[in-house]
């Protein structure tokens, strides 16, 4: 059976079964800074299954693109992707146990015709917190499982959710074909809340409008609205259909491995090279691009982890990056749109990578085989974290491939020695930092306080109204007008930009209250305080908070209240650099 096959032989199952059909969403999660990146097919859904939005709709079943690096060090073997389908199916306080089960049953026995003798199912065994699942042990041996075809599981196994630090989870019942995992049906009935977080506190789950029922203990919420989320992994069940032994057996990694044509034969190398440059070619796609942060991080460490492989095969074609990544588009463009529209920025953002990594990558391996020399030599087996600061900072090896390179050679890497050379240099180049700051505000005087005041506003506004992941990359201010870079993927609409000015306008008008504390860097961040993330900032620090609306670290000056501030205007929205936009506004008096 082909890929196409199978998406559509379940999204057709489960929309005879009234469900609406959702398109994939992005790899990149709306609204959600709990999570990186869209690892589930319930990601989307985490509102409609909290109860703090209104489902649209009660049924639905789709096949969501996912990103989960979790798993890394899996990739290669028979069933372990960074990037893969979910196909599931969906259901906010509608159906329950019963139709779950039964129907994921119908499909994999009478859909797919796999011998109901090569299925096996896990249950939730029950611990202190939350009892057996007797429910789906009940619904099993009705569809004649036999005892020694239902496993008992704990936590670990057998609960699942949330994705990131909270939202919904609760108990699962799993499939497997042949010892294989291919389906994971998760019984949403508790909310889990994180203290920390900002997207709910348990308060406003409480008086969302919505179902919570009372509070059982601080961080599992019961939910009134049950909710089901299913999970298929569509590259295992296509392996399994096809008798394959693996997933890059299947039409979805074929043409991809034969186009490596690789002359040294090893398979894991060859399949993590196809893996990651899909993942990469989806993400970037998806707006993301190689940073050292956050979703640039991961994108990154793909790529050049990719590069890094294609050395070890001794694959030197220059272009081949790209060539891999025409044939990620040519598999899957017919269900991906997406892709063809974005080939060129696809092309353009790894050809970047290869061509910085490209360089430093033979010299940075030659440098790390040094170390490993003067280690061995000295009976040692531990790589000091000067060492590898310097692979990181001079040859730019995420500290992932070091630990990968190390582990090759049952060395280990001291990351807490990294993590400290690191906050060194930070600490190092503040000095530097504090002036090219200054230089921003150089001609400090009304104007340009009004204007910085009016910057925070503007950097809040934007994260209200395009969403979380919205980052401050550069900010520059005279006395004519403001210019703030941030990340966002795409450029705005007339709306969105008209729905920012607007929003600050409306926060001159409250006439907030504009003042600062000073609290140790750590408590800030704690507390929710934006940073800059390109500055290096010193222990204690001044957090400055517009009414409740703003709260960003900060060294001022700013005005005392908002209505000092006049009228807002966005004079220009524009691409600063890849993956970063460039408002530029003025106050009008
Ligand atoms: N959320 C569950 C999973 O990812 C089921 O969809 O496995």
């Amino acid at each position: 059976m082909f890929s196409y096959e199978l998406r559509t032989k379940f999204l057709n199952f489960f929309k005879q079964k009234d469900h609406k059909i959702l398109p994939s969403f992005s790899l990149i999660p709306r609204d959600d800074p709990s999570v990186l990146l869209t690892t589930a097919g319930m990601q989307q859904f985490k509102g409609w299954f909290s109860g703090i939005e209104t489902p649209k709709y009660l049924r639905v079943a789709t096949c969501q693109k996912c990103v989960r690096t979790s798993d890394i060090e899996e990739v290669g073997d028979k069933t372990h992707l960074t990037f893969f389908e979910m196909l599931g199916n969906f259901s906010f306080g509608n159906y329950w146990k019963k139709e779950a089960i039964t129907w994921s049953l119908e499909f994999l026995t009478k859909e797919l015709k796999i011998n109901r003798k090569r299925i096996s199912a896990t249950i939730f065994r029950g611990d202190k917190g939350v009892s057996r699942d007797n429910e789906s042990y009940k619904i099993l041996k009705n569809l004649n499982f036999d005892d020694d075809e239902i496993k008992e599981r704990n936590r670990q196994d057998n609960f699942w959710g949330p994705t990131g630090s909270e939202g919904p989870c609760g108990p699962t019942v799993e499939f497997y074909v042949d010892e294989v995992e291919v389906w994971n049906l998760v019984f949403n009935e508790y909310y889990k809340t994180n203290p920390k977080s900002q997207i709910l506190n348990s308060k406003q789950i409480q008086n969302s409008k919505f179902k919570i029922q009372k509070l059982r203990n601080k961080s599992l919420i019961p939910l009134k609205q049950k909710g089901v989320d299913t999970g298929m992994g569509l590259e295992r069940v296509l392996a399994i259909l096809n008798n394959k032994k693996s997933v890059y057996e299947t039409d979805l990694f074929e043409s991809l491995i034969f186009n490596l044509k690789s002359k040294i034969l090893n398979l894991k190398s060859i399949r993590i090279i196809c893996d990651h440059v899909k993942a990469a070619v989806f993400l970037i796609s998806d707006g993301v691009v190689p940073l050292n942060i956050e979703q640039g991080y991961v994108l990154r460490r793909l790529i050049r982890r990719a590069i890094r492989h294609l050395y070890l095969l001794d694959i030197k074609k220059e272009n081949i990056l790209l060539e891999l990544a025409k044939n990620v588009i040519e598999i899957y463009q017919k269900i991906y749109s997406e892709l063809s529209q974005n080939k060129n920025k696809i092309f353009k953002e790894l050809n970047k990578e290869q061509e910085k990594f490209g360089k430093t990558l033979g010299r940075g391996l030659r440098e790390f085989e040094k170390i490993y020399k003067s280690l061995i030599i000295n009976h040692q087996s531990l790589i000091n974290g000067v060492a590898v600061f310097h692979l990181y900072d001079t040859y730019g090896f995420p500290l992932e491939l070091t630990r990968e390179l190390a582990n090759e050679k049952n060395m280990k890497i001291d990351e807490a020695g990294f993590w400290q050379e690191f906050k060194r240099h930070q600490q190092i180049s503040r000095a530097g930092m504090t002036k090219k700051f200054k230089g921003g505000l150089a001609e400090q005087n009304l104007k340009t306080t009004k204007l910085h005041t009016a910057t925070h506003l503007l950097h809040q506004a934007l994260r209200q109204i395009l969403g979380n992941h919205i980052k401050q990359m550069g900010s520059n201010i005279t006395s004519e007008r403001l210019r703030f870079d941030f990340s966002h993927p795409k450029k705005l609409t007339f709306d969105e930009i008209k729905k920012v000015e607007n929003l600050v306008n409306q926060k001159i008008k409250e006439k907030l209250k504009v003042d600062f504390s000073e609290m140790p860097y750590q408590k800030a961040i704690k507390e929710g305080a934006f940073a800059f993330f390109k500055e290096k900032y010193p222990e204690v620090v001044r957090v400055y908070n517009i009414g409740n609306f703003s709260k960003e670290i900060c060294r001022g000056p700013h005005v005392k209240t908002t209505s000092e501030l006049g009228h807002f205007k966005i004079t220009k929205e524009e691409s600063s650099s890849a993956g970063v936009r460039r408002i530029k506004a003025v106050i009008e008096q």
